[in-house]
């Protein structure tokens, strides 16, 4: 079988076994076929529509210490910084004005949130905002944790896997972090009933073309309703601040098998994405991506949430940003849409 045929059968399928996968990611010949096909899938199931979310980062504190976040926390040379509550209150005030209907609240794993300051900050926003989503991105938490922030109202939750391969996992994080956790935490989190995001980045230090395929199977198998991939880009203050990042190429092909194995997911054109290419998420979005994340943090914090370097979107206010990002989506042939955008069973349609 040519490989274009390969292509043409796991798009018919939504179903691939590691050869296929291995053959797709290894030669870049039918790239571009690769790419129409994911996008005629996201037609399919979404037609143009790309969804906006609104992204708060409320933190910058972490427990942790991912040997390739930026905000790890033996990174010294962080400003640390924490949103007060009225503070998330009035971006979420500026979003609500903007068309957002999704306000994305995420941080590193800050433990001096009580879990009762978390569950008031989101009922009060879905008690001024009722018509909006909420998501939670803030770490690994106990099943009990997770249940009261659904309870409070909180509708996703997005916690990246980061490497479905466990040896792969203990190389990207210190010891005290577990791959089996992280695991059981995105299972709990489908459990108590969220629409759930898992993801990974491509490029990693110590990745290897097996750990993607595995990456590629592992959300076949769990189902995620929303899926971030971005590529891997150094932080000069942490262990991997030398290693190479991830390139524009692999992280598209991620993206567009991504859309062809889950056809209905939510799929963000990220701004690590953007960061590397600075055309990165139009050509994310023709790949498959329906979703972008303009930044509602306070301008004058955007800085301090810097995972990597030289991320981009951080000098602008949030109007700035929405406008940016319309005019993006609109120029790479897709609309954006202000409802909530909640992932559907479009089979069941
Ligand atoms: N603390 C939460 C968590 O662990 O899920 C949310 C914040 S965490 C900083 C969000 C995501 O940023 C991670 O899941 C990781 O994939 C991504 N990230 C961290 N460092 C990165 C880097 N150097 N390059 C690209 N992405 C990075
Ligand atoms: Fe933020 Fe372009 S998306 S400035």
């Amino acid at each position: 079988m040519n490989l274009k045929e390969i292509i043409k059968n796991i798009s018919e399928a939504h179903d691939a076994d590691r050869e296929s996968l291995r053959a797709i990611i290894e030669n870049s010949s039918e790239d571009n076929f690769l790419f129409e096909e994911a996008d005629r899938i996201r037609r399919e199931n979404y037609g143009i529509d790309v969804y906006l979310r609104g992204l708060i980062e409320i933190s910058n504190y972490c427990k942790n210490d991912c040997l390739y976040c930026g905000i790890r926390k033996s990174n010294l040379s962080v400003k640390r910084y924490r949103l007060e509550k009225d503070e998330i209150l009035e971006c979420c005030k500026t979003g609500y004005k903007l068309n957002f209907r999704t306000f994305v609240l995420q941080g590193g794993e800050d433990l001096k949130y009580t879990d009762d300051e978390i569950c008031e900050i989101v009922s009060e926003i879905k008690k001024l905002y009722p018509q909006c989503a909420v998501t939670l991105s803030l770490g690994e938490k106990s099943f009990d944790t997770y249940k009261k922030y659904y309870e409070a109202g909180a509708d996703r939750y997005l916690l990246r896997h980061e490497t479905a391969d466990e040896e792969h996992y203990k190389k990207l994080h210190p010891k005290t972090m577990s791959f089996q956790n992280r695991m059981q935490c995105l299972r709990n989190l489908k459990k108590i009933g969220f629409q759930t995001g898992a993801g990974f980045m491509v490029g990693s230090p110590f990745q290897k073309t097996e750990n993607l395929i595995s990456d590629l199977m592992f959300l076949k198998e769990f189902q995620p309703e929303m899926v971030g991939i971005g590529p891997f880009i150094p932080q000069k203050d942490t262990p991997f601040g030398n290693e190479k990042q991830g390139n524009l190429r692999d992280t598209l092909v991620m993206v567009a098998l991504t859309r062809i194995l889950l056809p209905n997911a939510l799929i963000p054109s990220t701004t690590a994405l953007g960061t590397i290419d600075p055309k990165g998420r139009e050509l994310g979005l023709k790949a498959g991506a329906n979703v972008v994340m303009p930044n509602l943090s306070p301008a004058r914090f955007r800085k301090l949430y810097a995972l990597y370097d030289n991320k981009i979107c951080t000098g602008e206010e949030a109007a700035e940003c929405r406008i940016c990002l319309q005019k993006r989506v609109e120029s790479a042939g897709y609309n954006i849409v202000t409802d909530r955008g909640d992932w559907k069973n479009r089979s069941e349609k």
